[in-house]
């Protein structure tokens, strides 16, 4: 049992999402990492008089992030400035995708710094994809296991259309799958495999087919593939498959949809696919950082909730050119802005916590209400000077949130817990 003490500012676990924002407040943390109470210090010390007393004074306790779309690899090419995303991929991604292979010294040092660098920025859910390589995404399994933060990974799966050192076969890859799926899918409650065709022009009919099927015998695994985030890619979707009649199909085609599968981007979408994403509860991951660097559009967002869509958001380093889901926010804030549909605060925040969580079917994150998981980061508005004026100037909690969207950074995340335990100070 521990006490926690400070400010809390999170979504309440209830449609429609409600903000609050809660001074000086205690949370009774118990042995298994979940909140047990919530009151004043005096009422729960008296209460449990041996737990110890962590006082965050003046410092808010914002539920941990969920980044639902990363690659692990391109954190190495965050910047690298290209037309769009095929020339991208070909001239920057796959080249520094060919390089994370192998168990090595260089590899363990680079999956520390990813997890670092998710805990400096309050992320304690992140959905990966590392490389096609097997055993570098093992060790990545490895080192999220021993550093105790969330992770949804998967090895990226392709078999086509890049050079030859990333392109694993049919058979090599599924049963590269299963030896994953085996060893760390469920290894705790904190890790799940995500089955991860890179995106339908990476991969054969018949691979999909395959990672569809194994999706069904193992149908609490998750499948995350990217979708509909480039005009470039729509009219290559269009050559490889003449017969679908849209991107969606190719997808739906081989059973990769549903609840628990994250499509990262959906901005070229017409309203008859948004309803078959809406009717099979398929995510959409928004990674507004990534889409207005390689100028891939505008996400309809409200369009999109108007018609059932789960919308969820990701980083989506590299292409992102931010690993915080604050500066994440601030985006998507301003894309919807330009689609003349602007965001409430708590939108945005749900989209990074609760409503995320919902989504990945995690019914215990995501909030700091009795009964859910202590996964939390300690904010202090004082690491920005420009961002505690802003907030003693604010008149409400939806003008703090919306102060931390447009200033907070990983300056002010001072510490990150997740299930009760403490995995990042500074
Ligand atoms: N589409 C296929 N692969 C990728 C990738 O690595 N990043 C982005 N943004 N889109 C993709
Ligand atoms: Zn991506």
């Amino acid at each position: 049992m521990q006490l926690v003490t400070g400010t809390l500012l999170h979504c309440l676990p209830k449609s429609p999402v409600q903000l609050e924002h809660s001074p000086e407040t205690t949370l009774l943390i118990d042995d298994h990492g979940r909140i047990e109470a919530k009151g004043s210090l005096a009422d729960l010390q008296k209460q449990h008089p041996k737990a110890p007393v962590i006082d965050y004074k003046d410092r808010l306790l914002v539920p941990g992030f969920l980044d639902t779309h990363i690659h692990f690899p391109q954190m190495d090419m965050i910047g690298a400035m290209a037309p769009s995303l095929l020339p991208w991929l070909e001239k920057y991604t796959f080249p520094t995708e060919m390089g994370f292979r192998g168990r090595s010294d260089l590899m363990l040092k680079a999956a520390h710094q990813f997890v670092d660098e998710l805990l400096a920025n309050g992320t304690t859910l992140a959905c990966v994809y590392s490389s096609s390589n097997h055993d570098v995404t093992d060790l990545l399994f490895e080192v999220f296991a021993q550093r105790g933060l969330r992770g949804i990974i998967g090895k990226t799966s392709m078999n086509r259309h890049a050079p030859a050192p990333l392109l694993v076969p049919l058979a090599d890859d599924i049963s590269q799958q299963k030896a994953l799926l085996q060893r760390w899918h469920g290894f705790d409650q904190r890790l799940a495999l995500a089955l991860t065709p890179r995106f339908a022009p990476s991969c054969t009919p018949d691979l999909m087919h395959a990672l569809g099927e194994l999706h069904a015998e193992y149908p609490d695994t998750y499948i995350q593939t990217h979708y509909a985030e480039n005009v470039g890619e729509l009219l290559w979707i269009k050559e490889l498959f003449p017969e679908a009649r849209d991107y969606l199909e190719v997808y739906e085609s081989f059973q990769l949809l549903g609840p628990r599968t994250i499509l990262a981007h959906g901005i070229h979408v017409e309203e008859d696919a948004m309803q078959r994403l809406a009717q099979t509860q398929t995510i959409i991951s928004h990674c507004p950082t990534s889409n207005l660097f390689l100028g891939s559009g505008l996400f309809a967002w409200r369009k999109m909730e108007e018609h059932g869509v789960p919308i969820v958001l990701g980083t989506d380093v590299g292409a992102g050119t931010s690993f915080s889901l604050w500066q994440t926010m601030n985006e998507a804030y301003k894309v919807a802005a330009l689609r003349g549909t602007p965001l409430q605060p708590v939108d945005l925040l749900a989209a990074a916590t609760w409503k995320a969580a919902q989504a990945l079917g995690l019914t215990d994150v995501g909030s700091l209400e009795v009964g859910y998981q202590a996964d939390f980061q300690v904010i202090n508005i004082r690491a920005r000077p420009l961002l505690e004026r802003r907030v003693k100037s604010a008149s409400s909690a939806a003008e703090v949130l919306a102060a931390l969207i447009h200033l907070a950074d990983d300056r002010c995340v001072e510490s990150v817990w997740v299930n009760g335990k403490q995995l990042r100070s500074s």
